[in-house]
């Protein structure tokens, strides 16, 4: 696999994957069109079944591997999986499936929290299936030291986000009751521990109120993919503005329409479709 990655190398450029369940891998996708502005990518947006958050780890991995053996065969050879579901999910296992293929995972941010935390109190925020996964009880024996970790699931944002209500009554009003008992609990930090949220950010900030700092992992995982594809000798460096592609196993309409509203991109915006035996096929 590596060869034939390598022949294409020398004639084209190579895109790097990218999938959530939706339109959150977005906030990943502009974190990497702002550093790596020449890169193409494939994003793919498995919105057929978001939300991930509250479904059993074992199908959100077989999804994860539908979608990579689909990015893969659409040319990409680096795959940042821009959602902390499927990294929880499926890292691990598709890192074991496609030992050849360089995959950038992502993890809720409690490193950075607990070093700068003064009080001691990290607040998190993600989805039911992020906490049960392996990955993040790692996070925690390796990095929360003496601090206490207030976990908190956040099941309406994902689909609020989704519909594109960033700033309606409905949104404010989650946003409010889930931050509530982490506000209490005296946090300072509080990890986006998933990739819709900071879409929501302007209001998260505006509830959590100054004292509480807010991190988004998105350039962080930016700046490793930059690193994977310069290690892999794929970084793009001229000028061209790149092609982007973008398919949905939802609605292309809908998706366009939240490609123009949460990332200011007006393109075209493919269907794909899973078939019978969790492959995944780009509808020609
Ligand atoms: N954006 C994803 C994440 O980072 C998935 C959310 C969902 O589909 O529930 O976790």
């Amino acid at each position: 696999m590596n060869t034939q990655f390598a022949i294409r190398n020398s004639q084209f450029a190579i895109p790097v994957g990218v999938f959530d369940s939706g339109v959150g891998g977005l906030s990943v996708a502009r974190e990497i069109m702002t550093l790596l502005p020449a890169q193409p990518i494939i994003y793919l947006a498995d919105q057929a079944h978001a939300p991930y958050g509250q479904r059993p780890l074992a199908e959100i991995r077989t999804l994860s591997e539908g979608i990579a053996r689909f990015l893969l065969a659409e040319g990409a050879g680096v795959i940042v999986i821009a959602c902390n579901t499927a990294s929880a999910a499926a890292l691990h296992g598709l890192r074991e499936q496609f030992p050849a293929v360089p995959f950038v995972g992502m993890e809720p941010a409690v490193k950075p929290a607990v070093e700068h935390t003064r009080s001691c109190h990290v607040g998190v925020i993600a989805t039911a299936a992020t906490f049960q996964g392996e990955l993040f009880a790692s996070l925690l024996d390796r990095y929360a030291g003496r601090v206490a970790i207030h976990t908190q699931i956040c099941p309406e944002l994902v689909p609020l986000v989704e519909a594109g209500e960033l700033d309606s009554a409905g949104a404010r009003s989650a946003v409010q009751r889930y931050l509530a008992p982490l506000l209490l609990a005296g946090i300072d930090q509080l990890v986006l521990g998933c990739t819709h949220y900071p879409f929501l950010r302007p209001l998260i900030e505006e509830i959590a109120g100054a004292d509480v700092a807010v991190i988004d992992p998105a350039p962080a995982v930016a700046r490793q993919a930059g690193r994977v594809l310069a290690q892999q000798g794929w970084l793009v460096e001229d000028a061209a503005s790149p092609a982007h592609q973008f398919y949905t196993t939802g609605d292309p309409t809908r998706f366009q329409v939240a490609l123009r509203d949460l990332l200011d991109v007006t393109t075209d915006v493919r269907q794909a479709t899973w078939q019978q035996d969790n492959r995944l096929l780009p509808v020609r």
